[in-house]
């Protein structure tokens, strides 16, 4: 594990020449919501093909792009676009964004994600990821082990943070966007659940299904920095509606919610 955060630390270190500010906020941008960096003063980009041994994504609807950026005289580092475990990486790549941001100077992060949704969530919906569900998850989170301090490798708990969830609960008020609240559950894809997956689901409390975002948030929160997370429910999960799900669904609904999407993740970061 050593030998990783040597590399990881080389890279951070290749970056430090090419980057033109520290930034202070991270935001990843999920399926279907990279255009969200558009919306920025963006200073300068990095293409993740640049970067020796950074692992690329491979789902349409992610590019791998890494943004400074300016908005509200905040200063942001954004992904455009993420790296999924279902792509084959392991945790300890899909965590590389965050790892960076730590090093840059981040202390606030707010995730983003497509997901589907169950119970009260549906498609176009909004959701503030108010817990979320990371059994599928947990043995390979022992491999963040080495790359997180010794101290707080094992409380893996504080995960959102209350004051970013209450940032973001004010924005949506200030901008009169309906976010709705949920759990979000961890599911290791690639293939969509089945019904009896997703009715498991709903028994045991999940409100949202998706593929990423819960690795980043729990290796983000171990190494100190506030964390908030918001699903966009692009689809029914799975068995809920009659429909088959498909990416490209995905692609269309966060089309729909980019507007809304867009108006709130600026107040948000404007009161952060
Ligand atoms: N399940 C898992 N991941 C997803 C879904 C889903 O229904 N929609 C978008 N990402």
């Amino acid at each position: 594990m050593l030998d990783l955060t040597t590399k990881y630390e080389k890279l951070v270190n290749g970056l430090l020449d090419k980057i033109p500010f520290k930034p202070e906020i991270g935001l990843i941008l999920g399926s279907g919501l990279g255009e969200f960096a558009e919306k920025t003063n963006i200073i300068k980009t990095i293409s993740t093909d640049e970067l020796v041994d950074y692992p690329q994504s491979t789902v349409e609807g992610h590019k791998g792009f890494i943004h400074f950026a300016e908005l509200h005289n905040k200063k942001l580092l954004i992904y455009q676009g993420r790296i999924h475990p279902y792509e084959g990486y392991n945790i300890s790549e899909c965590v590389l964004p965050i790892f960076i941001a730590h090093k840059l100077g981040v202390s606030k992060l707010i995730l983003t994600n497509a997901a589907g949704g169950l119970n009260h969530l549906q498609p176009a919906d909004l959701m503030l990821i108010t817990s979320m569900f990371s059994f599928n998850i947990k043995k390979e989170l022992g491999e963040l082990i080495g790359l997180a301090p010794n101290e707080t490798r094992n409380s893996f708990t504080d995960f959102p943070s209350n004051k970013i969830n209450n940032v973001i609960r004010n924005a949506a008020l200030k901008e009169e966007v309906l976010v709705k609240e949920g759990v979000y559950w961890y599911s290791k894809g690639p293939s969509y659940e089945t019904k009896a997956e997703i009715r498991m689901v709903q028994k045991y409390g999940g409100d949202a299904v998706g593929m990423s975002t819960v690795h980043e948030a729990i290796y983000a929160s171990v190494l100190g920095m506030e964390v908030g997370a918001i699903s966009c429910i692009t689809n029914y999960a799975a068995g809920i509606s009659i429909n088959k799900l498909n990416h490209q669904e995905v692609m269309d609904t966060a089309q729909l919610v980019k507007e809304k999407f867009e108006k709130l993740v600026k107040k948000i970061i404007e009161l952060l």
